[in-house]
Order: structure tokens, then C-alpha cells, then sequence
């Protein structure tokens, strides 16, 4: 059901590669809600993906763009202001790679080209995005800038790698630019840490499916799904939040707040064999 919400909003999403990607779910949510957008992702992305389809189902305009390089930037920001007729209201970031996880490197073996690149396409890029929109006066004021996290950030999850470095400087890289671009033109940046989601890029990670199941059993609210995310996306693109900024706001059915849960203890029977007080926890519901 859609509610208007970004009525006469235009915007540029960063990252639909093909149906499972978050930027996918945000692009049709945005169109449904009466957004404008503009779709980019690299030429390389544009011949595996299917982004047509989508700008098809979207009546978006499609503008290739290599997110660590500034001139295909500006070149992507000044063709947007053309399609849209002058200055936009939102950007999204849901772009994430590394080279070390892809060909296998652990975190205490890591190739340090690779490294700078996770950095450079994973977190540098979203530096450069609102470098290039902020010297372009590009966005309109009451703006709203997101990219999207992991809890990884914050805590050290088995088999995320340097994802986890990139993460943290995505997040404090939005904290840092938040100030800048709140105090001179009221545009808002959050990033959004989502809970582990079945996609191209979140199926690289060694032992994914493991942690999908941990962080479902974890979390009270079970994991949030893309479309899910995207719905939060779009609140935050919208005028209800108006007086966000500078969060990493966790999207994750409260995975981020536990420690241990019932079903995630169920999992590890063993501690339940000895003679103590919980073994009575096989008594409680499985919904627990
Ligand atoms: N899937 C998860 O479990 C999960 C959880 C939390 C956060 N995230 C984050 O969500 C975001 C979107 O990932 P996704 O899960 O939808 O996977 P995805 O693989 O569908 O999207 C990643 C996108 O990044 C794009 N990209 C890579 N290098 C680029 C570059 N140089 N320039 C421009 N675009 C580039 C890819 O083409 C792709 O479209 C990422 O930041 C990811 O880290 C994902």
C-alpha cells in the first residue's frame, strides 16, 4: 500500500543489481510513493544486472557510474539535474564490495590493494557522492542522504572481514559529512545497519546462511528482509524525519541490542546436558 509519501521527490539510487538487491526494493517502493529517480551502478553492473527492467517498471532514467571514480560522479549528478530539471532530495548509497572476501583472503592474511578497494567502492565512495553533490549544489534543502551498514561496524562477526573496517568509516563518514552538509543545507545523512539479507553481495560472506540463522534465532523480531528495509528507506526519504541526522540506525528486529536469546541457546544443547538450572529451558515454548 502506497502513501504518497515522496510525492514530487526525485532522487538517485546507487546499487540495483538484479531483484534481490536492497536498491531494487527502494527503487520500486520510491517510484510507488511518487518519487522520480535516477538508477546508476558501474557499466560492468549494468551488462550482469537488470537494471533496464527495473528503469522499465520505473520510468527511471539510467546513468552509468563507477562509484570511486569523481568524474563519473559529477558527470552522474550534473546529467541527473538535467533529467530532473534542476536540484534533487535524495540519495541512496547500497553499494558494497571486497575484493579480499570475494577471492577468499582471511582478515589476518589480507591483501592490502585489495583493502584499499573494499574501502575506496564500499565507504570512500560515499564520501565522494556528497562531495560532489554538495560542490554542485545539488540536493535541495530538507534533503536526505542514506547508505546502508552491518552490525559488523560495531561487533566482530565471524567471516565479515574488511567489510567491517569499511563499515565503520561508511558510518562515521555519514557522522562527519552530516555535520557539514546539516549546518549549511539542512540535509540530513543516516546509514541504516540492516540485518543480514539474502542478495549478491551478502551471499559473498563466508558462513552467510550461519549467520542469517544466528541473527534470526537472536533477534526478538526475526531478521528484516529488503522490502523491509526498503520501507525504512523510504520513511527516511520522506518529510517525517525531517530531524534525523548523523545516525547509524539499526533496521535488524533488535539483533544489535542481544546478547543471547532462548532460540539461540537451543542451538547449543550440549550446555543443557550437565546437572544445573537450565536444563529447564527445554520446558519453555520454542517460540521464546
Ligand atoms: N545483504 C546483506 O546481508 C547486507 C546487510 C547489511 C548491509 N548491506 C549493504 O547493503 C548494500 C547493498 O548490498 P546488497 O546486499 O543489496 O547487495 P548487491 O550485491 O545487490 O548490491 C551491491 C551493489 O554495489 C554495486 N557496486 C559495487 N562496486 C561498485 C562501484 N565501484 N560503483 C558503483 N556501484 C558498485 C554493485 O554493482 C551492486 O549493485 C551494501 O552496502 C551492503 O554492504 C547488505
Amino acid at each position: 500500500m502506497a502513501y504518497n509519501l515522496l510525492k514530487g521527490k526525485k532522487g538517485i539510487i546507487f546499487g540495483a543489481l538484479n531483484e534481490n538487491s536492497i536498491a531494487w526494493k527502494v527503487a520500486i517502493k520510491a517510484y510507488e510513493e511518487g518519487a522520480e529517480i535516477v538508477l546508476t551502478n558501474t557499466e560492468v553492473a549494468m551488462r550482469m544486472g537488470e537494471i533496464k527492467e527495473l528503469a522499465k517498471a520505473t520510468n527511471a532514467t539510467v546513468i552509468p557510474a563507477d562509484a570511486t571514480n569523481y568524474e563519473d560522479l559529477e558527470n552522474l549528478v550534473g546529467k541527473s539535474m538535467e533529467v530532473f530539471g534542476g536540484k534533487f532530495d535524495f540519495i541512496l548509497h547500497s553499494i558494497g564490495m571486497s575484493p579480499n572476501v570475494r577471492k577468499g583472503k582471511s582478515y589476518d592474511d589480507l591483501n592490502y590493494n585489495y583493502l584499499q578497494k573494499t574501502l575506496d567502492i564500499s565507504a570512500l565512495s560515499f564520501h565522494k557522492i556528497m562531495q560532489v553533490a554538495r560542490k554542485m549544489d545539488a540536493v535541495n534543502c530538507w534533503g536526505s542522504i542514506v547508505a546502508l551498514s552491518y552490525v559488523a561496524a560495531q561487533r566482530t562477526l565471524y567471516g565479515y572481514n574488511d567489510m567491517a573496517d569499511a563499515k565503520a568509516l561508511l558510518e562515521s563518514i555519514a557522522r562527519s559529512f552530516g555535520y557539514i552538509y546539516g549546518r549549511d543545507k539542512k540535509v540530513r545523512v543516516n546509514t541504516i545497519s540492516q540485518s543480514p539479507t539474502l542478495t549478491t553481495a551478502g551471499s559473498g560472506i563466508r558462513g552467510f546462511d550461519n549467520l542469517v540463522d544466528f541473527s534470526e534465532r537472536t533477534s526478538p523480531l526475526g531478521n528484516a528482509d529488503a522490502d523491509e528495509c526498503a520501507d525504512y528507506c523510504i520513511t527516511l526519504f520522506s518529510d517525517l524525519t525531517k530531524k534525523v541526522t548523523m545516525q547509524n540506525l539499526f533496521h535488524d528486529g533488535g539483533f544489535s541490542s542481544m546478547g543471547m536469546s532462548y532460540r539461540a541457546m537451543k542451538q547449543y544443547n550440549k550446555s543443557f546436558d550437565c546437572d544445573n538450572e537450565l536444563d529447564g529451558l527445554d520446558e519453555i515454548p520454542k517460540e521464546w
